[in-house]
């Protein structure tokens, strides 16, 4: 049981700043996703907690502890990579026996939780083989297995997933989740993948170029992004962006676009009263737009350009004047190319963003989150 605190941290490679001032506090139990794209400083944030690689400015603690000179072997974690360095020679048992044998962990428990984590793991018809009898996912939970026997403080995993085919990967995402939710171990996932933030993260901190943008639980980053990078990078297809304008009309924020005006809720607010008086990006997820007409006024349309069909829903490229916006539809609707269609995006869920710094603009915290069981009571 473990917490982290990352406090002012540099990394610096010559000239090259890998990880630039990330200040971070990981909770005790807490299972953070760090997101970004590829050579944003994931992995080397996860090394300096590791302890593989120091931080040039800054300090890191564990449970309070300053550890930035504390090494690898002392810190209690346990790091699972992306590539799995399994012992050749063993068989999946010696892989897996040889941590707690080096440890000098007391045999017959050593034996019991070998063989809870080979059935958590579905390695137990597999204890037999060697690493070149195994597909590469089926290292990849040898690996993981490994980390799991130590039961450390804190466990460190670098994209463990992302050599494992698309089926495998859902399953080890809830098998991890699950995992976690039993064992309670403070973890640190690195991935560049936002589905697997979204579905494991207890709280994600999302990086590019070497600094945090946003922390916070998988729901703020989706619904309520810090700036236009983060909307962007979570969401898939990604989220629009149309350009247009934020106005007040004496009783609430009305957005501006494509020639259209969208009242948006009275309890959203406008952070910055002088964008009001700009142009500013506006932003609607495709997930956000039904392709219904607006109950009154006259209907924002767009002529169908593409069909995504995804089997359980369809993603529609709809071409509005010299802009192409795309939409969610059931599975189930009928669509033709070049067809006119309503669209209406739903105005609780528009953003706005500094055309020039990208910062989000609307302060969302007066919106009421929808749950299930509010939904219930409204029925
Ligand atoms: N040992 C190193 N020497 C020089 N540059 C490095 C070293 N390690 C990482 N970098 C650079 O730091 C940046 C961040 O790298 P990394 O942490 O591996 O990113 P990520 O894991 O997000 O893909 C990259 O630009 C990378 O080239
Ligand atoms: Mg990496």
């Amino acid at each position: 049981m473990s917490s982290v605190s990352i406090d002012h941290v540099w990394r610096r490679f010559g000239t090259q700043i890998a990880v630039e001032d990330l200040t971070l506090d990981i909770a005790d139990g807490d299972f953070l996703v760090l997101l970004g794209p590829s050579g944003c400083g994931k992995t080397t944030s996860l090394r300096m907690l590791a302890g593989l690689e120091s931080p040039t400015e800054g300090e890191i603690r564990i449970d309070g502890r300053i550890v930035n000179d504390v090494p690898p072997g002392e810190r209690d974690v346990a790091m699972v990579f992306q590539s799995y360095a399994l012992f050749p020679h063993m068989t999946v048992h010696g892989n897996l026996a040889f941590g707690p044998r080096m440890r000098r962990e007391n045999r017959a428990a050593t034996a019991a939780k070998i063989t809870d984590v080979a059935t958590v793991l579905g390695l137990t018809q597999l204890l037999h083989r060697k690493p070149s009898e195994l597909s590469g996912g089926q290292r990849q939970r040898v690996a993981l297995g490994r980390a799991l026997l130590r039961q450390p403080k804190l466990f460190l995993m670098d994209e463990p997933l992302s050599n494992l085919d698309a089926a495998l990967r859902g399953q080890m995402r809830s098998e991890l989740v699950s995992l976690h939710r039993r064992l309670g171990i403070t973890t640190v996932y690195v991935t560049h993948d936002q589905v697997e933030a979204m579905t494991m993260a207890t709280r994600i901190a999302i990086m590019f170029e070497g600094k945090l943008h946003q922390a916070g639980t998988p729901a703020t980053i989706f619904d309520d992004p810090a700036n236009i990078r983060v909307a962007r990078f979570i969401g898939a297809p990604r989220m629009n962006i149309l350009p247009g304008f934020l106005r007040h009309d004496g009783t609430r924020l009305v957005a501006d676009v494509l020639g259209h005006s969208m009242p948006l809720p009275h309890a959203l607010r406008c952070r910055d009263p002088a964008a009001l008086l700009r142009a500013v990006s506006i932003g609607v997820r495709p997930t956000d737009i039904a392709l219904q007409a607006s109950p009154s006024g006259d209907p924002l349309t767009g002529v169908v350009e593409f069909i995504e069909p995804m089997g359980s829903e369809t993603f529609v490229t709809l071409r509005i004047g010299e802009h192409a916006v795309v939409a969610r539809a059931s599975g189930r609707t009928r669509m033709t190319l070049g067809e006119r269609v309503p669209l209406r995006p739903d105005p609780e869920f528009v953003y706005a963003f500094d055309l020039e710094t990208g910062t989000a603009l609307l302060d969302r915290s007066g919106l009421q989150p929808v749950s299930v069981s509010n939904r219930l009571a409204s029925a």
